[in-house]
């Protein structure tokens, strides 16, 4: 049996957590507790923190030698074979300073205004903003809350595909934010059909793949099949996983071979270039975290059922169902029948959470909780909303 708690992830300081820079603590000001944006609160894994201190005591913050690889295109390939059975050529990658940055090159380089994407909802809130920007039209498929959890619905994709010429892309995002929901390979295989029966781009994010709970199994959509691969765009970071979003690095695996051959034609300066505590942190998550990953997994895990407890215990009106993989809770607090939005009412209350309706409008009465957090963090934020303490 694995020691409960080998990180102390249980042990965090309030009055650190309120000091820190970031975000998600500095934003709100020192009374507010916060669960809104998906940084975990914990320090990085000490193998991460190790490597950083290493490149400090060399003492050369100088340019790296830009002639050699990062070493995280290999390492990236090693990672998904092992973890999840994708066996992909690394020299098909470009490494780009976030996901979104990388979502946007490709729309830029497959899409003219007026041409539409599809996506399911609720979701994400920079995938509006990249399609905005781009001028795409939004073919929204919405998720629907059964019984049996989130359905993705891959006819509604198959009928926008069929009524809509204009349709070019099917962005994927699994596991997903912020319903939490792990798609099965059925479901993959067959929003993958659609996919080749209406010659689609799929651009998957499979940033949260680390972070999925038992029996869900994160299946990397381009290990579907060689012809899945050939038209997929994954993009992939350690920064959700080993909570590194600061450092700014993500990769992707570019499918299609023209789209590929054009994005490494373009100026290597377009896409700015990994920086060098970035590729110390990543190469020492990736080489030597998962012991650490897998701590933070299992305390996650423990944690999205303890706020399922205190939930139905302090505020049993909330709609919560346990996510199947990520650190985000998705509430349903429409039968509150608050006139305020959830996170208004939240923040009155001194709790900080992620807007539902950021996610589209289909988030209407809905917030976003981030439960990546000790134990007693997750019980006072649920009193405080539940106003059971003030
Ligand atoms: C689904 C998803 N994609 C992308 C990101 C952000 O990635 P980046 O900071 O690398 O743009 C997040 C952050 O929470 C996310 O949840």
């Amino acid at each position: 049996m694995p020691e409960p708690d080998p990180f102390h992830f249980d042990d965090l300081d309030s009055q650190w957590l309120h000091r820190k820079p970031g975000a998600k603590w500095h934003r709100y000001g020192p009374e507010q507790l916060n669960a809104w944006v998906a940084d975990m609160d914990w320090r990085p894994a000490p193998v991460i923190v190790d490597r950083l201190r290493h490149v400090l005591d060399r003492g050369d913050l100088g340019y790296p030698d830009w002639e050699e690889s990062t070493g995280l295109p290999e390492l990236f390939a090693a990672r998904m074979e092992q973890r999840f059975g994708w066996r992909l050529d690394p020299s098909e990658t470009i490494e780009f300073n976030d996901v979104v940055q990388a979502l946007q090159v490709v729309l830029r380089h497959t899409t003219t205004p007026g041409d539409a994407i599809a996506y399911h909802v609720p979701s994400y809130p920079p995938f509006h903003d990249s399609f905005e920007t781009a001028h795409l039209d939004e073919i929204r498929l919405e998720a629907r809350l059964t019984e049996d959890g989130w359905r993705w619905d891959a006819d509604a994709l198959r009928v926008a595909a069929g009524s809509n010429p204009r349709l070019k892309i099917v962005l994927v995002c699994n596991p997903q934010n912020p319903t939490g929901r792990c798609l099965t390979r059925s479901e993959l295989v067959e929003i993958v059909a659609v996919a080749e029966e209406h010659d689609l781009l799929i651009i998957a994010d499979e940033i949260h793949a680390d972070l999925v709970y038992e029996p869900g199994v994160h299946v990397p959509i381009a290990s579907i099949s060689p012809a899945a691969a050939s038209r997929t765009v994954t993009i992939n970071a350690a920064s959700k996983s080993f909570n590194l979003a600061g450092l700014r690095w993500a990769i992707a695996h570019i499918g299609p071979q023209t789209l590929r051959e054009t994005l490494k034609a373009q100026p290597v300066h377009l896409y700015g270039a990994a920086n060098m505590m970035a590729i110390a942190a990543v190469t020492a998550a990736w080489t030597e975290g998962d012991e650490w990953l897998a701590a933070v997994v299992r305390k996650l895990d423990s944690n999205r059922h303890l706020l399922g407890e205190l939930l139905t215990k302090h505020f049993p009106e909330v709609g919560y169902r346990a996510p199947e993989a990520t650190y985000l809770a998705w509430l349903d607090f429409r039968s509150l029948g608050w006139e305020d939005e959830p996170d208004e009412v939240a923040r009155r209350r001194g709790v900080e959470l992620f807007a539902g309706t950021k996610f589209g409008e289909i988030g209407r009465g809905w917030a976003r909780l981030n439960f990546a957090t000790s134990a007693e963090m997750i019980e006072r934020i649920v009193k405080r909303i539940a106003r059971r303490m003030p």
